[in-house]
């Protein structure tokens, strides 16, 4: 726990930098189904996602993560895996996925796979077994006795309505934090951890690089099952986060896999605080290298969390400053943090946080400066390099999400509304399929995506936006991305400087400095539509080198202190 190393921790800061090769890489973030489809089924695939390696290697990225590959009847898009050791038949084979890792080893890039232990397919062979109380398979999920009209507890489920279903089979209600059919494993069984840290072991001996540890927090939960506070936006929630037992439980998965490999692990955590993320850092808790957390990314949520049916969308960048700059002092400094804005499961951070219509490319850049110039790993999502934006649904059948579906039924089962028709924007404003339209890589049919019919629509911006023109564009978003991701790899400040905020009150700047040794890089970004001027009364940027800016900078005014909409730049002072 922090509070106890404190000590420690003031040691670290006076000596030398701790280099790790995780802290200086830069992750690039595949979400497979999506990516690229090599055969024309329309289903994006491993053989696709080897194609394209040369294309990360020109961008610069150090670390591909990988969203489930593994074999799974595809309810939440690979979330729900049916066997850990086979590689989903629609993405390929083993042989496959054996070479797109030399593939990535032979130019230095690694890979990093997604371990989603809390729950499995109710399709895996533990649960079909566990519904007929096989051996020792019989208390691997959480199984309670109740009439079938009621539910053991009140705990709901995070994609909407209850957290249990019922199984006739073996006429017991088994646990669900997610969809029905992924069951939640019990980690309360010895047998249930020894068989996770065994695979966790073949795919290290596999020579993957590390995890992304999906929904974390959630692995252990109290004796007893209690009923959450009924109020709660997550009924149960204050129960299942941060269990009794799971320091104990993520420690032991270290002990005995991880530390025996060079790895780097990040953990997934939704609505945990600052404060209760530390806890999972450090040495000698749990073995997590860095965290996502999404405390700046309820920034935009209305008064119930980011499905308030009101009140959602709007922001104010000091609040946002305020969020990041806490993370940066208290999760950065004192160990690591993982720097993103989107991922497969939120909405295109062009259209969030940025302009995807007048300022579409400099609002893009400056996303990009921001995330590539923070203290932490940088994390991008596929698209995002050449700003992709959010997509237009019109009717509830256009959506694929398992949980935006989910959470639509919930609403209208609850009374709250009559149709899809009253949650449109809302749904347009956060749905996770924004984030799922297949990558665009050129202005051929369905983006150069795929030959046949892609599995999800295209988004129509595609002639547009896309990799080609990207590439053949001197100033792209693209090239913004190339260029600081080769600055991060130049300049150590970059990495492991000290960061520190500026004019904290500024409603339209978001400037900051980072400092290593007698190197200072300042960053400026006017992260508004309308101009503004720096003016930091100990800072002089007038004399300063500009490393990057995503406007082009006038001779005359080389360094000027105005702000065009959205300028963006990185200066060494
Ligand atoms: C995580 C994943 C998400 C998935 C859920 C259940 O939040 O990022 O995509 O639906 O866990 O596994
Ligand atoms: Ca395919």
């Amino acid at each position: 726990m922090i509070h106890d190393n404190s000590e420690m921790t003031t040691q670290r800061r006076r000596t030398d930098i701790d280099r790790q090769w995780w802290k200086e890489a830069v992750v690039y973030q595949i979400y497979p189904r999506s990516f690229n489809d090599s055969n024309g089924d329309g289903i994006g695939d491993i053989p696709g996602i080897t194609e394209k390696v040369g294309y990360l290697d020109d961008l610069g990225v150090d670390v591909v993560w990988l969203c489930p590959v593994y074999d799974s009847p595809n309810h939440d898009n690979g979330y729900d895996i049916r066997d850990y050791r086979a590689i989903m038949d629609e993405f390929g084979t083993m042989a496959d996925w054996e070479e797109l890792l030399d593939e990535l080893h032979a130019r230095d890039m690694r890979l990093i796979m997604d371990l989603v232990v809390n729950h499995t397919s109710s399709e895996h062979e533990w649960f079909q077994r566990s519904r007929r109380r096989e051996g020792k398979y019989e208390e691997y999920y959480y199984w309670r006795d109740g009439s079938p009209d009621e539910p053991p507890n009140n705990w709901q489920s995070i994609f909407g309505g209850p957290a249990w279903s019922y199984d006739d089979n073996r006429e017991q209600w088994y646990l669900h934090l997610f969809d029905e059919n992924q069951p939640d494993l019990n980690w309360r069984n010895p047998d249930v951890r020894e068989d996770v840290k065994e695979m966790i072991t073949w795919w290290l001996e596999k020579g993957i690089d590390g995890f992304r540890m999906d929904a974390i927090n959630f692995i252990s939960k109290p004796e007893g099952l209690p009923d959450g506070d009924p109020d709660a936006r997550l009924v149960g929630h204050e129960h299942y986060a941060h269990g009794p037992h799971i320091h104990e439980y993520l420690q032991a998965v270290y002990d005995d896999t991880l530390a025996n490999y060079d790895t780097m692990t990040v953990g997934e955590m939704g609505g945990t605080s600052i404060d209760k993320t530390a806890e999972y850092l450090g040495e000698r808790n749990s073995g997590l290298d860095m965290m996502f957390q999404f405390n700046h990314l309820a920034v935009d949520d209305g008064p119930n969390g980011p499905w308030s049916l009101d009140g959602w969308g709007a922001w104010e960048l000091t609040d946002f400053k305020e969020i990041v700059t806490r993370a940066q002092d208290e999760l950065a400094a004192e160990f690591w943090e993982a720097l993103f804005l989107g991922n497969h499961d939120v909405p295109r951070i062009v259209s969030r946080f940025g302009d995807d219509e007048e300022y579409h490319e400099e609002s893009a850049a400056l996303i990009a400066t921001f995330l590539l110039t923070l203290r932490g790993t940088p994390y991008i999502y596929q698209g995002e390099e050449i700003g992709m934006t959010n997509a237009e649904f019109d009717t509830l059948d256009e959506l694929d999400d398992v949980m935006t579906i989910g959470k639509v039924e919930e609403l209208i089962e609850a009374g709250a509304i009559d149709s899809f028709e009253e949650v449109r924007g809302l749904v347009n404003y956060l749905s996770r399929d924004h984030a799922r339209t297949p990558m665009q890589w050129s202005d051929d049919p369905h983006a150069g995506f795929t030959d046949g019919e892609p599995w999800f629509g295209v988004n129509d911006n595609y002639r547009d936006i896309n990799v080609d023109a990207a590439l053949t564009e001197e100033n792209s978003i693209w090239r913004h991305y190339q260029s600081l991701i080769s600055l991060r790899h130049e300049l150590d400040t970059l990495v492991y400087g000290a960061y520190e905020l500026l004019l904290p009150d500024h409603e339209q700047l978001f400037a900051y400095t980072r400092t290593l040794g007698d190197e200072e890089v300042l960053v400026v970004l006017n992260w508004s539509d309308e101009p503004t001027t720096f003016d930091a009364a100990d800072i002089d940027s007038s004399s300063a080198e500009i490393l990057l800016s995503n406007y082009e900078q006038s001779p005359e005014n080389p360094h000027g202190r105005e702000f065009r909409p959205y300028e963006a730049i990185l200066y060494r002072l």
